[in-house]
């Protein structure tokens, strides 16, 4: 490393100009398990709803499922059934329902759990959009409520807040591997009757008390995209004690298709609108690889994390975000991206500076999300089905949602003043790698009378709320910029 104090963006040498590499953890068992499937024809043994026993079927547990001696099967083939009972087994739940995305498994989810158009349902402010869109895609009604500034998540006296006679359920975001506040989530849900449907895309393995996140609602959902921890390409789980919620969900994932007899209710018929939402074979085989290092890779994350806040501790201006193992509660996370706090008068500089900064010095820093959920024009302008504002002006919605910048202040202080995000703590990002971030971080704040002194017009090559450019400033491309 070099003694250089002299920012990057301001000509400095660069304290980093390897990439970091980000990559999922993948070996032989990886490779023999899609070589077998490959090898045996085998990428989605799906056989329809005319399979004999359907409704045998769609009540098995997933273990049960597994254990049936069949190529073809209605739940999947063999490697999704086995996907499935693994799945089930690791988070001590007996359904897991593989999906093709969490989008589409949050969304199923829901259906299966009997939201009805213009049901509301409360999520936080701060969440990728697919939370939100999964809401609407069974025509109900996403109400935000503001989140915890420390967790980031759902708080629990903005979604007491927000609960009307339209609500049918409270959607909370694991966000970043923290846990939601899950004992006072559950108690409102029990006290006003409304189901609980977790996002836990960015925290598997994460446990509130002796439960994994995503095992303590009605249902759960995870994401297998390949940023996330363990990883199918795409994909995604539904999890389950509720053995209706996985029949339904079976169904819907399945085409949906002629199921029921003509005796069925229209309880039995409601919200069986068919997809195709199933996850391939070759996707399982992955997976069921994938899953038996989950220990492993948030191991990985949480060891870089714990140096990277090390790193990041008693620095003027920007404070790592707290861990909740550390805090001894209920709450034990598993980081999927690492967040600290930033606080600009104290740092002398603004966020963007900083960040535009860092990036120079070749460390990809993003600041969240670019705005909350609801400052979407989906709605901001309430328009999805169609442009006539359906779900919201439907007749089947009851209630008078709105939606307005300033509406839960913490998310928006989150998003537009205060997330530092550093993504680079999974897999195959190293110690080494966080003391580089480490001293990058602290050479930047240490130059921050420099930073703030410097022309606007520098910073704008760095700019951008996800990773932006990262790179090294070349002295030629510092004159290209007039500076
Ligand atoms: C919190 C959250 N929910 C849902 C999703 C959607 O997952 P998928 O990409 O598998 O549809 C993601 C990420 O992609 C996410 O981060």
């Amino acid at each position: 490393m070099n003694n250089n104090t002299l920012p990057a963006i301001l000509g400095g040498t660069p304290e980093r100009t390897r990439p970091f590499m980000v990559e999922p953890m993948i070996d032989e068992n990886e490779e023999r398990l899609v070589l077998a499937a490959i090898r045996e024809k085998n990428f989605s043994r799906y056989i329809g709803s005319h399979s004999p026993d359907l409704e045998t079927s769609l009540r098995m547990t997933s273990a049960e499922a597994a254990a049936i001696e069949a190529d073809w099967h209605f739940l999947g083939g063999p490697n999704v059934r086995a996907f499935a009972a693994e799945f089930a087994a690791h988070f001590d739940v007996p359904f897991a329902v593989p999906v093709s995305s969490a989008t589409t498994g949050l969304s199923i989810a829901l259906g299966a759990a009997g939201i009805a158009p213009g049901d509301e349902v409360i999520l936080p402010a701060i969440s990728f959009s697919a939370t939100a869109s999964a809401i609407l895609l069974f025509n109900a009604i996403p109400v935000f409520a503001d989140v915890d500034p420390l967790s980031f998540c759902l708080d629990p006296a903005a979604v007491e807040a927000a609960i009307t006679p339209a609500t049918k359920a409270i959607l909370p975001v694991h966000l970043l591997g923290n846990l939601a506040e899950m004992d006072a989530l559950l108690d409102i849900a029990k006290r006003h009757g409304l189901m609980v449907i977790e996002d836990a895309a960015q925290a598997p393995g994460a446990h509130w008390r002796d439960a994994k996140a995503g095992t303590l609602g009605n249902a759960g959902v995870f994401s297998f995209q390949q940023s996330k921890n363990i990883m199918t390409g795409e994909g995604g789980m539904i999890v389950t004690r509720d053995g209706e919620i996985a029949r339904r969900a079976r169904l819907i994932l399945n085409h949906g298709e002629v199921a029921f007899d003509d005796a069925a209710s229209a309880g039995d018929l409601a919200n069986i609108i068919g997809l195709n939402a199933r996850l391939p074979e070759l996707s399982a085989a992955l997976g069921r690889a994938q899953l038996a290092k989950l220990n492993l890779v948030n191991e990985w994350r949480t060891r870089n994390a714990d140096i990277l806040r090390q790193e990041l501790a008693n620095l003027p201006g920007l404070t790592p975000a707290p861990s909740q193992r550390a805090e001894g509660g209920p709450a034990r996370e598993v980081p999927h991206v690492f967040a600290a706090l930033f606080e600009a008068t104290a740092m002398g500089i603004s966020r963007d500076r900083f960040v535009a900064a860092l990036r120079a010095e070749g460390v990809p820093v993003g600041t969240g999300y670019p705005r909350t959920l609801y400052e979407n024009p989906t709605f901001m302008k309430q328009i999805a089905y169609g442009d006539a504002g359906c779900p919201w002006s439907s007749d089947f919605y009851r209630g008078s949602v709105a939606y307005a910048p300033g509406m839960c202040p913490v998310a928006e202080a989150l998003l537009y003043e205060r997330f530092i995000w550093f993504y680079h703590i999974a897999h195959a990002s190293t110690a080494e790698d966080m003391r580089d971030i480490g001293r990058a971080v602290r050479k930047t704040v240490a130059a921050r009378d420099a930073l703030a002194g410097a022309p606007e017009a520098i910073f704008s090559e760095y700019s951008g709320h996800s990773q932006g450019r990262v790179g090294v400033a070349q002295p030629g491309a510092r004159e290209a910029r007039g500076t």
